[in-house]
């Protein structure tokens, strides 16, 4: 009924009323980006017009439900076809109440958080008039000098996957057609995180084998939960750029990939094919993404403008459109827009799901358990909360409440930003023992700062720093040749740890940062990210026990910049670095091997855990069998205590060259002081499979390396032999 109904619709369309659908356009209805001098669409009355004539496919980055039902109106009561709207938005870590951001989030370790926290974002979103998100971002970020690190899962592919997956469905929901359900749209398709030099925008110069590897999974990961749109990026591929890409658009996307849903182009990168030198014009740019099979344009206003004369030319068919037009209307049935085009416009269901505190104390929860403890010196943390001594935080971070959010929190309220100083009181049985100094701004130095930060370290038994990067230093086009700490902030670190009192560092931050001096050599050191609007609160209650750490890193930390891009499953290479090396002829840098500070995985609690007794069901795996893998972990701490327990394998030899390591498995145990249990993994050939080269996904039979380990460094060795079919 529905492939009748849309079909019936579709043979009552102008071309001009398709173009109109293959449209998204800035809700001015809702003003929040600037206007496009190049179309000017983005007066009010203007694209009131264009709906009431044409109707558009959607509407992006507006909030509220008054105006989206003002435009709705117009969409379905003064348009002849009386098609809905679409209204989308970048709801990337939360709308109102902002959650941790992605990358924070990824280093729970913990799918069922990141699930947790979208379906919160999506009640908020939907409450305010917003059926889509751009979102999540599943690009893995192979770079850390590349700013949009901070938007994903961090390097890892498997983590992207996990992610990816349960963020879909924590944004969807069960029911697409529900009117809580916000639509998602994986971005950016494809290899966005693999741009040249972390250089936003960059080309990516990469093999096929590498794109189907390490880029493409999370994207899988994220139409097989049920993603029913994705955004093309902005980057080229090997001299294609994606936007104009049939081969990636459409062969591999929907042949290979089995993607149902309508791709839009991300912020005008279908007329940028113009800039690329790929495209002649603006025409020519519409014609061959919409040829590639992107099938919205988002903003350029070029659909618009040039479909009706490319059809009437005969440079794109009428049944290229038609594809098009049906998969677009296709969501919208699903979003259940058809059914009711008010669904999520509702001013009753924004007062009662914006900021209510169950999402508030879910950001605060979220936000603890993405710090991740990176060193404890002498069990210099945690802190106690009735201590009468007396405690220095220093900082350009110290009270700021401007940089908590992070980077796309456009939309969140600041009325619940809660900063470090305010959150450390709130936990403090005596309050007026905490004195608070910025010592530095974030990038330059501030007068008498440091001087001032030196005494208040000398008065205090304690010091905390409070350092990193500000909220617009990642992000879109935040890309840095350097990732660490800004100078002014490193002086400040160096006067402030000669002092010598107990140093523990909190990092801000959107990327793994290369970290230096007294600020790498401190006892004590957090990565607390961008925690969202409590962030405050979530360090307070880490930092004083209240929460006992369990995060793990989801990039690794490199000694410095110059290693990026930098990532723990790297290859070996002939002259892999080896421990008492007798020769420098290895794969190192002059000043430093080519291994981590922090690695991906590494990070502490307030309890320590040990595993033993690796067991594998067997030697041999059979080729059609499973290998089951166990291991025993006791807390050997005072306290209780999680663990995330990773397996990683290592393919000894291959017809291509494998990493040093692969993560296959995450497995979070909580366990009280001095309780024992048990963490088990399982392996099938599937698991054990790379991308051949001719492109095709293959299993090699042969040895695996096997670990079982808190981290990407070290832990339980096994190994097994993967037999060859028929083979016993
Ligand atoms: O969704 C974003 C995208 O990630 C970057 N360019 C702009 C889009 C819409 O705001």
């Amino acid at each position: 009924n529905e492939v009748k109904r849309i079909d019936a619709l579709i043979a009552k369309m102008t071309i001009e009323e398709k173009a109109g659908q293959m449209s998204c356009l800035a809700d001015s209805f809702r003003p929040f980006n600037p206007p496009n001098p190049k179309t000017g669409v983005q007066d009010k009355r203007r694209l009131g017009e264009i709906i009431r004539k044409t109707g558009v496919g959607s509407l992006f980055n507006g909030i509220g439900a008054k105006g989206a039902r003002e435009a709705q109106d117009i969409a379905v009561r003064q348009n002849r076809l009386g098609i809905p709207i679409l209204f989308a938005g970048d709801v990337i870590h939360g709308l109102r109440t902002i959650f941790p951001v992605p990358l924070a989030e990824a280093a729970s370790f913990d799918p069922t958080l990141a699930e947790r926290t979208a379906r919160a974002a999506a009640l908020e979103a939907t409450a305010a008039g917003i059926h889509l998100t751009y979102a999540p971002v599943v690009d893995v970020a192979r770079d850390q000098r590349w700013g949009r690190v901070v938007e994903g899962a961090g390097e890892d592919v498997y983590l992207g996957k996990l992610f990816a997956a349960a963020r879909v469905k924590g944004l969807q929901g069960r029911n697409t057609r529900r009117a809580d359900s916000l639509l998602a749209s994986p971005k950016h398709f494809a290899a966005y995180g693999a741009v040249l030099a972390g250089l936003d925008y960059n080309n990516v110069d990469i093999s096929d084998e590498t794109l189907r590897e390490t880029h493409l999974p999370p994207f899988q990961a994220a139409i097989d939960a049920g993603a029913l749109a994705l955004m093309s990026s902005f980057n080229e591929i090997n001299g294609v750029p994606a936007t104009a890409d049939h081969a990636l658009m459409t062969d591999l996307l929907r042949g290979e990939m089995g993607f149902r849903g309508f791709v839009c182009s991300d912020f005008s990168a279908d007329q940028e094919l113009v800039a690329h030198g790929f495209a002649e014009d603006d025409r020519d740019a519409a014609r061959l993404a919409i040829l590639a099979g992107v099938d919205m344009s988002m903003q350029s206003g070029i659909y618009l403008r040039y479909i009706p004369e490319l059809v009437e030319s005969g440079a794109i068919p009428m049944s290229t459109i038609d594809v098009a037009v049906r998969r677009i209307l296709y969501v919208k049935t699903a979003a259940g827009l058809f059914d009711d085009p008010y669904r999520s416009i509702d001013e009753k269901a924004e007062a009662i799901h914006i900021s209510s505190p169950d999402k508030i104390a879910l950001s605060r929860e979220a936000g603890a358990r993405s710090i991740v403890l990176l060193r404890n010196e002498g069990d210099l943390l945690p802190l106690s909360a009735d201590s009468q001594k007396r405690i220095a935080l220093i900082g350009p971070f110290a009270d700021d409440k401007d940089n908590i959010l992070g980077p796309w929190s456009f939309y969140g309220d600041v009325k619940l930003n809660v900063d470090i100083a305010t959150g450390l009181r709130a936990r403090m049985a005596y309050p007026s023992q905490l004195t608070v100094e910025r010592g530095s701004g974030i990038e330059a130095p501030i007068r008498d700062g440091i001087a001032r930060a030196v005494e208040a370290a000398k008065e205090a038994h304690i010091v905390i720093l409070a350092l990193g990067e500000g909220a617009d230093m990642s992000g879109e086009a935040e890309s840095r040749t350097e990732i660490g700490i800004p100078p002014a902030q490193q002086a400040l670190a160096d006067a402030v740890a000669a002092v010598g009192r107990p140093t523990i560092v909190l990092l801000r931050h959107g990327r793994a940062l290369a970290l230096q001096g007294a600020i790498s050599a401190a006892p004590a050191i957090l990565a607390t990210w961008f925690l969202g609007s409590q962030t405050g609160h979530a360090i307070a209650d880490v930092l004083f026990g209240f929460v006992n750490p369990s995060a793990k890193l989801p990039v690794s930390f490199p000694w410095e910049s110059g290693q990026e891009p930098f990532f723990y499953d790297r290859k070996s290479t002939g002259r892999p670095v080896v421990e008492n090396a007798s020769t420098e002829y290895r794969t190192r840098f002059r000043t430093t091997d080519n291994t981590a500070l922090f690695p991906f995985g590494h990070g502490l609690g307030y309890s320590d855990f040990q595993l033993s007794g690796l067991k594998l069901s067997t030697e041999k795996l059979g080729w059609d069998e499973t290998l089951e893998i166990e291991a025993a972990i006791r807390n050997t701490g005072k306290v209780a205590g999680a663990e995330v327990v990773q397996l990683y394998i290592r393919d000894r030899i291959a017809s291509r060259t494998r990493p040093i390591r692969e993560l296959k498995g995450v497995h979070r145990v909580e366990l009280a002081a001095g309780d024992k249990g048990k963490v088990r993994f399982t392996l099938k050939r599937a698991d054990l499979m790379f991308v051949g080269s001719d492109s095709k996904w293959i299993a090699e039979p042969g040895l695996f390396d096997i670990w079982v380990s808190r981290s990407s460094i070290g832990g339980l060795a096994g190994s097994f032999r993967l037999m060859a079919p028929g083979a016993v």
